[in-house]
């Protein structure tokens, strides 16, 4: 059996992973209307992503039979600026995300839910991830990302990002 309070924060994890892939997308379509559609293929991508990693928490739930509580979706904003402001915003959500993903780990030893606390390794490990990919590419942006000639390369580079479902392991 899971933790109460676990219960709740996974129930409200899911809410922020699927507002992350509302998010995405948003900056999707603005980078694409910026004709930038490698970079626009990138934050699309992370969208899918951001539906596994819900989906992800949702399954292990329905596994445990515990109730699932689909919360509303919040509209992300639709405007946004030049791609190293997208990807500095990107780094500090993902940070937000990484912060509640600990908050779940903290819950599940209090709780003595260790089902969670290994379950939510999974998660830890994705965000690591997540946090070095955009750093990544907020270095080479404030590098490069001045030139024409530099930013073309880099959304050709970004448009090269494929698609692979996340599953937990
Ligand atoms: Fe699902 Fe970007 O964290």
């Amino acid at each position: 059996m899971l933790g109460t309070k676990v219960k709740e924060i996974l129930n409200e994890q899911i809410n922020k992973e699927f507002y992350s892939a509302y998010l995405y997308l948003a900056m999707s379509a603005h980078l694409s209307d910026m004709g930038l559609y490698g970079f626009s293929r990138w934050c699309e991508i992370q969208s899918r992503e951001e539906i596994d990693h819900g989906m992800i928490l949702v399954e292990y739930l329905l596994k445990h039979k515990e109730k699932i509580d689909l919360k509303n979706i919040s509209s992300p904003q639709m405007n946004f600026s030049s791609p190293l402001e997208i990807f500095e915003q990107i780094y500090n959500h993902e940070r937000e995300i990484t912060r509640s993903i600990d908050s779940i780990a903290v819950k599940s030893d209090e709780e003595c839910d260790f089902a969670t606390r290994n379950f939510i390794d999974w998660y830890l490990k994705e965000q690591i991830e997540e946090e070095d990919h955009t750093l990544r590419i907020i270095s080479k942006l404030k590098a490069f990302g001045s030139e024409k000639s530099s930013l073309y390369l880099m959304d050709k580079e970004l448009g090269q990002r494929e698609y692979h479902q996340s599953f937990y392991q």
